[in-house]
């Protein structure tokens, strides 16, 4: 049997960070070991040009550590094919093609595209190819076949924006070339990492990440400068454990869940000091990361071989591309020599 086919990426603005790692890079990894999907791993830099235009050497340093990013994180070129977005150029004739089925309203209607355009005050000026990128991801989505997009929650209305496209091509043009995709998105609860400062969000302008290349005293440092709860300010006062990031944290990556516990329950009562709980923090976060940092540093020391990954599956990806773009000209008729 054919295996099912799964599509998914990121926009290289900068290095990955945890976020990213519980967000959707867990479950990338996850659905290629168990070995029964084709990957598809795109690094996106035509979206991330889309808001970036005048500062594409920064687009070219931020491709390749997250290349870096996810070969330290356990993708494995074996098993997943790594590509550049701008090396396939059929996902740019799909983007046009796919313009013309969805309204200027329906993407202004888009969630996270509309939260984005507020969060960088771009005012009057978005750019147009920043407002319709969800149909660009239609395209890489689609150009593959992809079924399933293990993606962060922020995602899923490119997603359904995705299916809406695909009903109406498969619809328009009679041919059930195109698929409909799901978003594999993490459990409940395990997902969403807030930042540093206790923000919702963990994100670079916010200045409130860890890296996976961060080193042993940036995590350690990072660590000791969590928020946790304002009042709890002598170690013998009750401290809230909701709301209080470092437990946030702890719930997402200790493994000694009765531990945890222990501590929100000491915590509560009051007695036990936020020192000690980022010092465990930390030890938990260092254990998670260090191998991921090792490998980093290893692949970083042979650029050359990294890019060939890339290439290699830039070619891969091309193959694939090309001939779903061709199904889509015959099925709208618009191959007129052939
Ligand atoms: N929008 C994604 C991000 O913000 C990147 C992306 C582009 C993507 N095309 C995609 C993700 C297709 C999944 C599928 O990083």
């Amino acid at each position: 049997m054919d295996k099912k086919i799964l599509l998914t990426g990121d926009r290289p603005t900068g290095r990955l960070h945890i976020g990213h790692f519980v967000g959707s890079l867990k479950n990338r990894v996850k659905l290629q070991n168990e070995g029964s999907y084709q990957n598809f791993i795109m690094i996106a830099d035509m979206q991330a040009l889309t808001d970036n235009a005048r500062d594409p050497e920064k687009i070219k340093n931020s491709l390749f550590q997250v290349a870096l990013d996810y070969l330290a994180v356990g993708i494995d070129p074996s098993k997943s094919t790594i590509f550049v977005q701008s090396q396939v150029p059929a996902l740019n004739e799909l983007t046009m093609i796919y313009l013309n089925l969805v309204s200027v309203s329906r993407l202004e209607r888009n969630p996270t595209v509309k939260a984005e355009i507020k969060q960088k005050a771009f005012g009057q000026s978005v750019p147009a190819g920043f407002f319709i990128y969800p149909v660009s991801q239609a395209a890489d989505i689609t150009a593959f076949k992809a079924s399933v997009v293990p993606v962060g929650e922020d995602q899923e209305p490119m997603i359904e924006q995705t299916r809406e496209i695909v009903r109406s091509f498969n619809n328009i043009y009679q041919k059930d070339i195109l698929v409909e995709p799901e978003g594999y998105f993490p459990e409940k609860g395990q997902g969403r990492i807030p930042g540093l400062d206790g923000n919702a969000k963990m994100s670079k302008s916010l200045n409130n990440c860890i890296y996976l290349s961060d080193s042993e005293e940036d995590i350690k440092k990072k660590v000791m400068s969590m928020y946790t709860d304002p009042e709890h300010i002598h170690v013998e006062d009750p401290g809230k454990v909701e709301g209080n990031t470092v437990f946030t944290y702890l719930d997402i990556f200790a493994e000694d869940k009765d531990h945890v516990a222990e501590l929100k329950e000491q915590y509560r009562q009051g007695g036990l000091g936020d020192v000690k709980i980022k010092k465990y923090l930390n030890d938990v976060l260092q254990d998670v990361l260090r191998p991921i940092r090792e490998r980093r540093e290893a692949f970083e020391k042979d650029p050359k071989a990294v890019y060939e990954v890339l290439e290699q599956g830039s070619k891969a990806a091309n193959l694939v591309a090309e001939k779903t773009l061709q199904e889509v000209r015959d099925a709208m008729g618009i191959n007129y020599f052939k």
